[in-house]
């Protein structure tokens, strides 16, 4: 072998493991950071199925900035747009027929933002506000306010928004952080609606209906644990305010990563095959495979929770799910703990090596904090075992 190449090939594998490597052994002594909503959860199915994910790609493909320039989002690559559309036709969570637009995003981080600026105009005499109902996602507000734009600004919590004139708000179903199923509150001439449907897959909650509004935004990162490879879409119905968010997002990035698209289409063809096998050697599929796992866990951390007395949790009543076929736990992405005695709910876990996210990032008390439940199987074991040391007394301390 040429040297050269040699070297160059030892120093693709050493980034490749690099980039791959494991986190540091857990210890009694390690404190464990739950406050991010990082998937690593599903790593393992991935790992199973071992090479039907791979792709190879050459160094002279994918060099063109276009992918379908015919397309109203001319930087979204066919396949992509398929995978997506065919996924959401198996699950049946959300209406993607071809009379809907898809615009691709870098994580629909990238798309929310294109969305403030499709839904917003120049010409409004004041920015227009932009409202969720709390508890709402922490990043709203910080995403809303991060450039100061003029077009734009964060109102905060819906429930309490009375201003007239045009308003966005952001719906997100299931919630983050409480896993509820949300409806828009505020209801008002001039409203324009965004739905966060970032959750809205079989392993967190029923799949009750087909979405059908009028922008739906969607990430792979939940979908199926792949976050770094940030890719995002959304479902738009209008023309209009889907060449905003393609006239945003050519400014903002010139499009999106064609290798991040190719590596999230294959991986939602080998779902949506998957799904639809119904032969012999039919396998637990990516869905069935999350909702056990998920469900499993929160069964875990109510038994825990309800031993040691000091915090509650939301309930969920199980409903009908129409991709399973059975009714099935909502088992959200997130638990929303509350503490029982009013206290500081963030501070008090941080005090046994749990880092999580208070309540007043997500517009209500500190009384409440939220835990990730899509961490490893290891910090998750480790969650437990740390939550099972605190414990209530008859006089409410702990
Ligand atoms: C409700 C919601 N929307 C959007 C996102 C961001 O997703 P992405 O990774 O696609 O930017 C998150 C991430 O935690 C989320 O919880």
């Amino acid at each position: 072998m040429v040297v050269g190449i040699d070297n160059a090939v030892t120093a693709t594998k050493s980034a490749i493991s690099s980039a791959k490597k494991t986190p540091p052994t857990l210890s009694s002594d390690s404190v464990i950071n739950f406050a991010r909503g990082d998937p690593t959860i599903y790593e393992s199915y991935w790992r199973k199925l071992g090479d039907r994910c791979s792709m190879v790609i050459s160094g002279n493909d994918l060099m063109s900035y276009f992918s379908d320039p015919g397309n109203l989002c001319w930087f979204l690559m066919p396949e992509l747009d398929h995978a997506i559309r065919r996924l959401h036709g198996v699950v049946g969570n959300a209406i993607a027929d071809d009379d809907r637009f898809i615009v691709v995003g870098t994580g629909s981080t990238q798309l929310f933002h294109a969305l403030l600026y499709a839904f917003s105009s120049p010409n409004e005499p004041e920015p227009i506000s932009v409202v969720a109902a709390a508890p709402f996602y922490s990043s709203y507000p910080e995403e809303t306010e991060f450039l100061r734009s003029g077009l734009y600004k964060w109102a905060g919590d819906a429930y309490s928004f009375n201003k007239d004139g045009p308003y966005i708000e952001v719906v997100t179903l299931p919630n983050n952080p409480d896993g509820a199923i949300r409806e828009a509150v505020v209801n008002r001439k001039g409203g324009k609606l965004i739905h966060d449907l970032a959750y809205y897959w079989p392993q967190y909650t029923s799949i009750t209906a087909r979405a059908d509004y009028d922008v739906m935004l969607f990430t792979f990162s939940k979908a199926t644990g792949h976050a770094g490879s940030r890719i995002g879409w959304a479902i738009v119905k209008d023309k209009e305010i889907a060449t905003k968010m393609v006239k945003f997002i050519e400014l903002n990035s010139i499009g999106v990563s064609k290798e991040s698209q190719l590596r999230a289409a294959k991986i939602l063809g080998v779902i949506s095959n998957d799904c639809l096998n119904s032969g012999p050697i039919k396998e637990e599929n990516f869905f069935e495979y999350g909702q056990r796992l998920m469900s499993e866990r929160w069964e875990k951390l109510r038994e825990v929770v309800k031993r040691n007395g000091v915090f509650s949790l939301p309930k969920y009543s199980p409903d009908y799910c129409n991709f399973s076929g059975e009714y099935t736990d909502y088992s959200p992405a997130f638990a929303w703990l509350k503490s029982k005695e009013g206290l500081n709910c963030d501070n008090l876990l941080r005090e046994h090596k749990i880092v999580t996210r208070g309540g007043t990032n997500f517009g209500v008390g500190s009384k409440y904090t939220r835990i990730s439940m899509l961490s490893s199987d290891d910090e998750f074991n480790l969650l437990l075992e740390r939550l099972s040391t605190i414990k209530g007394t008859p006089n409410g301390n702990y």
